[in-house]
């Protein structure tokens, strides 16, 4: 299934810190659990440099900034990431919440024309900190103009709530006006977050790993390799030493945890070949790992709408 010699898309959560309180992110839902690890630790340029090469990865095309804990742009040396894969011809994605930093900050991110989604769910202060508890809408905006100005190519992202659906035309009419290029609308699954809205959709007949189709892993904060996102919540919870007990939890543990996959005790083919991933891909034939199951059988994803504004 995987194969780091064909891998084009690596998710990468860059850091435990963020600046702000979203109810529904992981770092809130399971805060008792995780609350020693958040703000605590990112991945270093260093290391990245140092795992992330062109021989290890020979066909990767983007790398998508956006974990489940991070705030991507409050890692002390973005820019310096974003022009190391600028060079090697990788595109960019980050994902914030753009109440972060300066706009000098945001502009010269924009001169690197990575795309940024900017989780902006209102169009005023009142209806964005319903969701972004301690988002600041001046600054943001103050920082999304810095950005497209310099050229940075720029998604809004709108996730729909009951108290913001009301607000949906509006917003992409501001994000039209304000020079976006993209605007996208998510319908969370998220069941923490009770105004959540769900989309059902046709239920597969079988493990279909989104993943595995899109030749991606995930890189987790602490250098960690996995398959995808959707390991990292059992990840979390079983790196802070806490949390429910899963097969995969187990199977971590007995196979070395950190040292079978993490890059910084082994490398990215040791771990993409590794008996981890091994595990994971087996059980589909007998029985699916619960989070496979959850996710790429029953398709609860979030359902995402995107839209081009240009
Ligand atoms: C944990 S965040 C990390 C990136 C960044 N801090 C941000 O918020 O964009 C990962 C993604 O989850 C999205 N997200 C946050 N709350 C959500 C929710 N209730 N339902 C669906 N997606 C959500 C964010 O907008 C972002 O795209
Ligand atoms: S901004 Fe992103 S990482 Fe921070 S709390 Fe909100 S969803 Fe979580
Ligand atoms: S949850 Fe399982 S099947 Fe889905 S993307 Fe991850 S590894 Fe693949």
């Amino acid at each position: 299934m995987w194969n780091n010699k064909t891998i084009e898309w690596l998710d990468i959560e860059l850091t435990s810190f963020c600046n702000i309180d979203c109810p529904g992110c992981f770092r809130q839902i399971k805060r008792k659990v995780v609350n020693h690890i958040l703000d605590t630790e990112m991945l270093s340029f260093e290391k990245l440099r140092k795992w992330i090469t062109p021989k290890e990865f020979p066909k990767l095309k983007l790398v998508n900034f956006c974990g489940s804990i991070d705030e991507p742009t409050l890692h002390p040396e973005l820019l310096d990431i974003v022009k190391y894969f600028n060079e090697h011809s990788v595109s960019i994605n980050i994902s914030s919440n753009g109440s972060t930093k300066t706009e000098k900050f945001w502009h010269d991110l924009g001169k690197e024309k990575v795309s940024v989604f900017f989780g902006v769910d209102g169009i005023d202060q009142k209806s964005l900190e319903k969701y972004r508890v301690g988002a600041n809408f001046k600054k943001l905006q103050k920082n999304w103009r810095a950005f497209i100005n310099a050229g940075g190519k720029a998604t809004w992202q709108f996730i729909v709530f009951e108290h913001n659906e009301y607000l949906l035309e509006d917003a992409k009419k501001i994000a039209d006006e304000e020079g976006f290029d993209n605007f996208r609308v998510i319908y969370s699954h998220r069941s923490d977050n009770k105004e959540s809205k769900t989309k059902t959709r046709n239920e597969e007949q079988e493990i279909v790993c989104k993943y595995g189709i899109q030749k991606r892993v995930f890189l987790s904060h602490t250098g960690t390799l996995l398959p995808c996102c959707f390991f990292n919540s059992e990840f979390l919870q079983v790196h802070s030493g806490g949390g429910n007990e899963t097969r995969y939890t187990k199977k971590y543990l007995e196979l070395g945890g950190p040292l079978e996959s993490n890059l910084k005790y082994t490398t990215p083919t040791e771990v993409i070949e590794g008996d981890m991933f091994k595990f994971i891909v087996n059980s589909w034939n007998d029985k699916p790992l619960e989070r496979c199951w959850q996710t790429c059988k029953k398709a609860k994803q979030d359902v995402f709408v995107d839209e081009e504004l240009k």
